[in-house]
């Protein structure tokens, strides 16, 4: 048997303390699967009184992580605390610098300072591991840099913000509002402590433009992604959707295009039948598609104490057992930077407007549609109330350019009475 391997947590809340328990209830079973004891010396978190529901009183306490990160009984510094500045990001750099290996579930931290820690780690001749920042429990980092990298990746199409998962179904199965799901989840607990990161669609795009790096051999570009919340879908726009057999989803999409890498996390429609479609609740999905694997599909639990403590164990065994990988796949020195594309591929979209309830007023938008080049798949008016028609048009492919000139064209006939909602129909 190997010496042991010594852990340094920093973090005990959801995620440190589930990676607490599954080092002491596994402690066998991870020696004889990696060669090594795994222990913990010491861990550190803002309060030391805190009763978190297991015993700590083996471990060294630390105030300060970064002096944890340093200390020589550590071999593994294993940051858990969150944010993308402040302790965590010193408090990793101070592990590299003292030649640790690091283990990290910090995605904000990754997706704005993961190019300049992946030199320092590569540099430094250390690991720096990341399996638990995206989409939780799911092993995507390890499908994509492990098991396709044999593969050209040509996209990447994901749900991997499990509280937007869980507004955007509940709102469908309950009928309820945007703002009365919204309360729901942040007192059930289900939101970031800055809810913003998770409905903004922040969370999310931190999570892909992680998966773009490593896909694309791109230097992680999260200013890059184009990016919309989901805090303007109404419940109306669920109902709308469904009746035309579509789901509304915050979907990240990355994609290498002729122009660039175009990333986007916006909501989009998917087919009702499709599996991202059926997709319920805090649920994560990824979608990987590669040249030789054609698509694969992973699915499972994206946050909580298990999923999320059994992502940053499964790093932990792989330094355990000596596996060095370079941390987005390839040399960080030899990441490129991204050329940025926005969406111009065609694309189906849905468009939700309130016509003014006169004569000729959808014959004027399908006119404004026909002349931009826009064509007409689907159709359908509502009954109205007041002078207000609710009408729904699915487009053919079409490049948002050409939509937004005949939105623009149709703003300037006076028959809508807002402007209309338009939201991307993605093939999944
Ligand atoms: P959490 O429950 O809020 O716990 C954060 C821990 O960090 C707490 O123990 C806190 O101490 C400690 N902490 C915060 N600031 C500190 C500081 N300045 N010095 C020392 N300790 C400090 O967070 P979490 O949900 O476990 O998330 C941890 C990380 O995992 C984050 O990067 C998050 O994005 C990521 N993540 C979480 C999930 C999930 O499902 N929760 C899923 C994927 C990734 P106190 O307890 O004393 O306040
Ligand atoms: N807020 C995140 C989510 C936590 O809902 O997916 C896991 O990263």
């Amino acid at each position: 048997m190997n010496a042991p391997l010594r852990l340094g947590i920093a973090g005990l809340g959801t995620v440190g303390i589930g990676v607490v328990k599954i080092v002491r209830l596994h402690a066998a079973m991870l020696a004889v699967r990696t060669g090594r004891d795994i222990t913990i010396t010491a861990v550190s978190a803002r309060s030391r009184d805190k009763d978190r529901g297991v015993s700590l009183s083996a471990y060294a306490w630390e105030d300060d992580p970064v002096a944890l990160a340093k200390r020589d009984d550590v071999d593994i510094y294993v940051e858990l605390m969150g944010g993308t500045e402040g302790p965590a990001k010193a408090s990793v750099e101070a592990a590299i610098a003292a030649g640790k290996d690091v283990v990290t579930a910090n995605k904000a931290m990754l997706a704005i300072h993961g190019q300049s820690l992946a030199e320092a780690a590569e540099a430094a001749g250390v690991s720096l591991r990341y399996e638990a920042a995206v989409a939780g429990g799911i092993p995507v980092i390890k499908a994509l840099s492990e098991g396709l990298a044999g593969n050209d990746i040509t996209r990447i199409v994901g749900v991997m913000n499990g509280s937007c998962n869980y507004i955007l179904t509940r709102m469908e199965n309950a009928g309820l509002s945007y703002d009365e799901v919204f309360a729901e989840a942040d007192a059930l607990g289900y939101l970031e402590a800055d809810p913003q990161l998770d409905v903004g669609g922040i969370d999310a795009a931190h999570k892909l433009a992680i998966l773009s790096s490593i896909a694309f051999g791109t230097q992680v570009d999260f200013d890059g992604i184009e990016l919309e919340g989901i805090e303007r879908v109404s419940i109306n726009d669920i109902r709308h959707a469904d009746d035309m057999g579509f789901k509304i989803k915050l979907l990240g999409v990355a994609q290498r295009t002729g122009r660039g890498l175009e990333q986007r996390m916006m909501p989009c429609l998917v087919p009702a039948s499709s599996p991202m479609g059926q997709l319920q609740g805090g649920t994560n999905m990824v979608a990987i598609e590669g040249d030789a694997v054609e698509q694969i599909v992973l699915r499972g639990p994206g946050a909580g104490e298990g999923p999320t403590a059994s992502a940053v164990m499964g790093d932990v065994c792989d330094i355990a057992r000596g596996t060095r990988l370079p941390v987005f796949g390839q040399p960080a020195a030899m990441l490129e930077h991204a050329d940025r594309a926005s969406s111009v591929l065609p694309a189906p979209y849905y468009l939700r407007m309130a016509l003014a309830d006169k004569p000729g007023a959808l014959a004027k938008i399908a006119t404004v549609l026909g002349d931009a080049g826009v064509s007409i798949d689907r159709m359908r008016q509502y009954e109205h109330s007041d002078s207000s028609a609710p009408v729904l048009i699915v487009t053919h492919k079409t490049t948002r350019a050409d939509l937004d000139n005949a939105i623009g064209a149709m703003k300037s006939i006076d028959v809508l009475l807002s402007d209309p909602v338009v939201l991307r129909i993605e093939a999944v």
